[in-house]
């Protein structure tokens, strides 16, 4: 992904800004915001709650910033929820860039410099403690190579926009992404396009369309039970 460009979005917090695909990482509406309406409240914490699992396993799909990690190590510290995060990102980002992404200035956890700079830092391919709560592992690859039959328990889609990346909201890569997940497990993302939401329903997912974060109708929430 070429010169991705600092942006600030309306709650104050970074994007990224990609000119040659004309795309940003986050909603330029918020991206704090975002991030947590979409990924945290009506995934993670949605899913504990009608759950009350002990340990939560969640894929991310595009690590990029670090963002949803960061939010999700946040939540797992404040409620003393054990989550094991893998997350997957083919391009991952220059160090010097990261660097000045403002994302702790948007938490108040004591705690949350030294998380973002772990995250950045921490080894790819080697499974990291944040907390005693949360775990991470960094895979370098992308969603379409991976295999891990039956490991997770949410599925963070943050790829970039149908618009932009259509390879990537294929029914071939939502196969992947069910073979990922345990039974019961989730999809969540920001995206509500009306083909990926069919893919989703053929693939026998039990798809919601919520209210979507600042700027945004609508947001996916899709489960599998068997
Ligand atoms: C919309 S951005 C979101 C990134 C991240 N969740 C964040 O909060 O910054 C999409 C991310 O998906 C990554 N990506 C692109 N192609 C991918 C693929 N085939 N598999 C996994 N991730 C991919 C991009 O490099 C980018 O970091």
């Amino acid at each position: 992904m070429d010169n991705p460009q600092i942006r600030q979005t309306k709650d104050g917090s970074h994007t990224l800004w990609l000119p040659e695909l004309e795309e940003s990482y986050h909603s330029i509406h918020g991206a704090v915001t975002e991030s947590k309406w979409v990924f945290i409240e009506n995934g993670l914490d949605y899913f504990c709650q009608i759950t009350g699992n002990k340990e939560v396993n969640i894929l991310e799909v595009g690590f990029g910033t670090g963002l949803n990690a960061l939010m999700t190590c946040n939540y797992s510290q404040v409620k003393k929820q054990r989550i094991k995060y893998s997350t997957l990102e083919p391009f991952p980002l220059a160090t010097e860039l990261t660097k000045q992404l403002n994302y702790t200035d948007c938490l108040d956890h004591p705690q949350v410099e030294f998380w973002f700079q772990e995250l950045h830092m921490i080894n790819w391919g080697q499974i990291e403690w944040l907390n005693p709560y949360f775990s991470i592992l960094k895979t370098h690859e992308r969603i379409q190579e991976h295999t891990a039959p039956g490991q997770y328990d949410i599925c963070y889609f943050d790829a970039f926009a149908p618009g932009k990346q259509p390879e990537i909201w294929d029914i071939g890569v939502l196969e992947t992404v069910k073979r990922g997940l345990r039974r019961p497990g989730m999809l969540v993302t920001y995206c509500a396009q009306g083909q990926f939401k069919r893919n989703l329903m053929q693939l026998g997912f039990m798809v919601e369309a919520l209210p979507g974060p600042p700027g945004k109708k609508e947001m996916t929430r899709a489960t599998i039970d068997s």
